[in-house]
């Protein structure tokens, strides 16, 4: 599970496209912005990328059927987890950046001994 937290534009979505090209993905990697979720199968993983900024309450959760992209067999990237508290599992990574005036500064840390194992491996 991981968060990734930062203002409207902070490269949030820029870092998942990139991950999943680094991983082998050649589609579009477009933003869930009005889907809210977004599907991926690449390198043998599951990718599930949400971004909640339009999520509005616990009702539209239950009837979203999220809860099933949430059951451990799923590399889960959050934009927005800000929107969904109390809802989503807690994070193992979460990301958060920073707009520089050139470029982006990315804080990384790591909840769990499967975060911190991601985090030492980069
Ligand atoms: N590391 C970076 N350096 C410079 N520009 C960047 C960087 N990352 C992203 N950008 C640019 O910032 C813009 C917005 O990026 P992106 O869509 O990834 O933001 P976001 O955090 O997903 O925003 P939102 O919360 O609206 O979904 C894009 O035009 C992108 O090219
Ligand atoms: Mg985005």
């Amino acid at each position: 599970m991981i968060y990734l937290r930062g203002n409207l534009g902070a490269g949030k979505t820029t870092l998942v496209r990139a991950l999943l090209q680094a991983l082998g993905y050649t589609g579009r990697v477009k933003s869930p912005t009005y889907t809210l979720i977004e599907h991926y199968e690449v390198a043998g993983l599951h990718l599930r990328h949400f971004d909640l900024y339009r999520f509005r309450d616990a009702e539209e959760w239950e009837g979203s059927g999220f809860r099933d992209d949430f059951d451990g067999r799923n590399i889960c990237l959050v934009e927005w987890p800000e929107q969904a508290t109390g809802l989503l599992p807690p994070a193992d990574v979460s990301l958060t950046f920073e707009i520089l005036q050139d470029g982006r500064e990315v804080l990384l840390h790591a909840y769990s001994d499967a975060g911190q194992k991601c985090l030492n491996a980069l």
